[in-house]
């Protein structure tokens, strides 16, 4: 049931809004046939009418958007290279309005000292809520707690054998743990070169269970220019899985450059 502080002040002002809100009509999300019967009793042609039909268009948005749009994601920072990838995702998500519940290792503090000139600081900043990694009371380590997917952004290979052994010792396998058993969508941007069997073993195991394993392996028909570009680019693929579109970096539409001609037997190369 809605209730009228969900209604924009505009739609609300509609004195026909207010007469329909104390009826059925309106306590249902979505028309039934039942509201249809009652509202055969309704002068169809009523501008009353016409506002009211307004208003549900307004309400089916609305509960579109809540459907389409993650509101929660769970984001965890570990201590392998590139903690850059993990703060883009944040400044992501913050502009994109998506609640964020943030956990950092102590080994991800440390490559972030090492690496970046971001603080901890930034890292609150940047998030909705924060937790301690050794905190494994949080909410996010009961599956009874909502969310939309989780990323962990660097992954380390420690972090990696953890969740796929279910090695639930700190807050980021715990919730890890927890997503996989609700379900839920969970990405390892894992980072580790060259990669062994075992890396390789512990990444399939989980690839098998639904879990995305995305390495930051950058795209070079992009063109990047800078590391900036590349951050970019990888971080908007990682929320791509979460239905977000940042529209903030080159996707590949074919072959649209002029200089680059195609041949059926050597394939593409440069026009003389
Ligand atoms: C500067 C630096 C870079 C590191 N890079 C990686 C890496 O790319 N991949 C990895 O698996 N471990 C890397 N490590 C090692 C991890 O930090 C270490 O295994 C740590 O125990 C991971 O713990 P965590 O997963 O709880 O953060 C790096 C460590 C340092 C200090």
């Amino acid at each position: 049931m809605l209730i009228r502080s969900q209604i924009p002040k505009s739609i609300w002002r509609s004195s026909s809004i207010r007469l329909f809100s104390s009826s059925s009509l309106l306590r249902s999300s979505t028309p039934s046939s039942t509201n249809i019967k009652q509202s055969e009793s309704i002068d169809k042609q009523s501008p009353e009418y016409k506002e009211f039909q307004e208003f549900q268009k307004w309400k089916n948005l609305q509960s579109q958007s809540t459907l389409d749009k993650p509101k929660r994601i769970v984001v965890a920072i570990t201590g392998a290279t590139g903690v850059v990838l993990g703060v883009k995702i944040l400044e992501m998500l913050q502009k994109l309005g998506v609640e964020t519940h943030v956990i950092i290792s102590k080994w991800g503090v440390g490559t972030m000292k090492f690496e970046t000139d971001y603080t901890l600081k930034d890292i609150t900043r940047l998030s909705t809520v924060h937790y301690l990694s050794k905190d494994v009371s949080a909410p996010i380590s009961s599956g009874s707690f909502h969310h939309d997917g989780m990323i962990v952004v660097p992954c380390s290979m420690k972090t990696l054998s953890a969740i796929r052994t279910g090695y639930t010792e700190d807050l980021i396998v715990r919730a890890a743990d927890v997503t996989i058993k609700e379900k839920r969508r969970l990405l390892l941007c894992v980072r580790e070169t060259p990669l062994s069997s075992i890396h390789l073993e512990n990444m399939l195991s989980l690839s098998n269970k639904d879990v995305i394993i995305f390495p930051p392996v950058p795209a070079f028909y992009t063109r990047p220019k800078s590391i900036d570009d590349i951050v970019q680019q990888t971080s908007g693929r990682i929320l791509d899985f979460f239905g977000l579109d940042t529209s903030n970096f080159p996707r590949w539409n074919g072959m649209t450059n002029p200089n680059v001609v195609e041949d059926k037997d050597e394939g593409s190369f440069e026009k003389e």
